[in-house]
């Protein structure tokens, strides 16, 4: 159900379609369709586990068989899952000059869709690494194992462990991946979409598109931590809002001369 008006849908496209740039940032609402659970609200994540005992360096220090558990079963929901409209909208959406889609999700059903040179704000479920940097391996590398028939699972260069090749909590964003997306902060429209908007840094770049003079507005099903500082709320489901968007984007402009 879209609660907000149509005329706010038809100024946002009307946006879209005058804009150079335009920059989204996805979170865990944008799967929410497709089945992969959130982490906050209603059965997310973070109501049946604790972030500290899983998500964080010193959790795989402790215990990396329990953490590389956690992985295990995320990675088997999320082979079952297939991307949604949301998906497949934004996905379009990439190929538009001037577009840049940034990521807290690692789930990978962005590139699943289709979208091309998604900017992958917290990693990737699907890339995994030697948990010491040993000499023979690369920084990253995909495995689409599921499931891993040991748990941890070995390192094949060097017989230690990998560990997922995502950002816990405590780690620091890659920087040169960090600077990209600040640099697409410098944008006409941007839209955060799916997020509950409290996870900083990520949480931030909406804020610094704000300060440098962009249109802000986000899709959620909620109004959220950031919804008083920004310049618009659509709030809906994001797979529908977005496929209407994308429909008014490709009308004629509706702006008066
Ligand atoms: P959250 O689970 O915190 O928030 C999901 C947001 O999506 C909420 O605001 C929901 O209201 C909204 N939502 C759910 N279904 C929706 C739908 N169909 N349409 C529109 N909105 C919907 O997920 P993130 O904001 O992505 O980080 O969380 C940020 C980070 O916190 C994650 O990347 C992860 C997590 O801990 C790390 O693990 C480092």
């Amino acid at each position: 159900m879209l609660v907000e008006t149509s005329d706010h849908l038809t100024r946002v496209a009307d946006r879209l379609r005058a804009a150079r740039a335009v920059t989204a940032i996805t979170g865990a609402g944008v799967s929410a369709a497709s089945g992969v659970p959130t982490f906050r609200g209603d059965g997310g994540l973070w109501r049946s586990f604790r972030a500290a005992d899983l998500a964080t360096p010193e959790a795989f220090a402790r215990d990396p068989a329990l953490v590389w558990e956690w992985y295990d079963w995320r990675r088997q929901t999320i082979a079952r899952c297939e991307p949604n409209a949301a998906h497949l909208v934004l996905s379009r959406w990439t190929e538009r000059p001037g577009f840049t889609l940034i990521t807290q999700n690692v789930d990978g059903l962005h590139e699943r869709a289709g979208a091309r040179d998604v900017l992958r704000f917290h990693g990737s479920i699907w890339n995994v690494r030697c948990r010491d940097a040993c000499h023979g391996s690369p920084p990253s590398w995909r495995d689409d194992t599921v499931p891993y028939p040991v748990l941890p699972p070995p390192c094949p260069y060097c017989g230690g462990i990998i560990r997922p090749d995502v950002v816990w909590f405590g780690e620091v964003i890659d920087p040169r991946l960090f600077a990209r997306c600040a640099a697409a902060t410098a944008c006409d429209v941007f839209l955060a979409v799916g997020t509950s908007a409290v996870v900083f840094p990520a949480a931030g770049l909406v804020h610094e598109a704000k300060r440098r003079g962009a249109f802000t507005l986000e899709i959620n099903l909620e109004r959220t931590p950031a919804s008083d500082l920004l310049d618009l709320s659509l709030l809906g489901p994001v797979e529908e809002v977005l496929v209407e968007l994308d429909r008014l984007v490709r009308l004629p402009s509706t702006a008066c001369p």
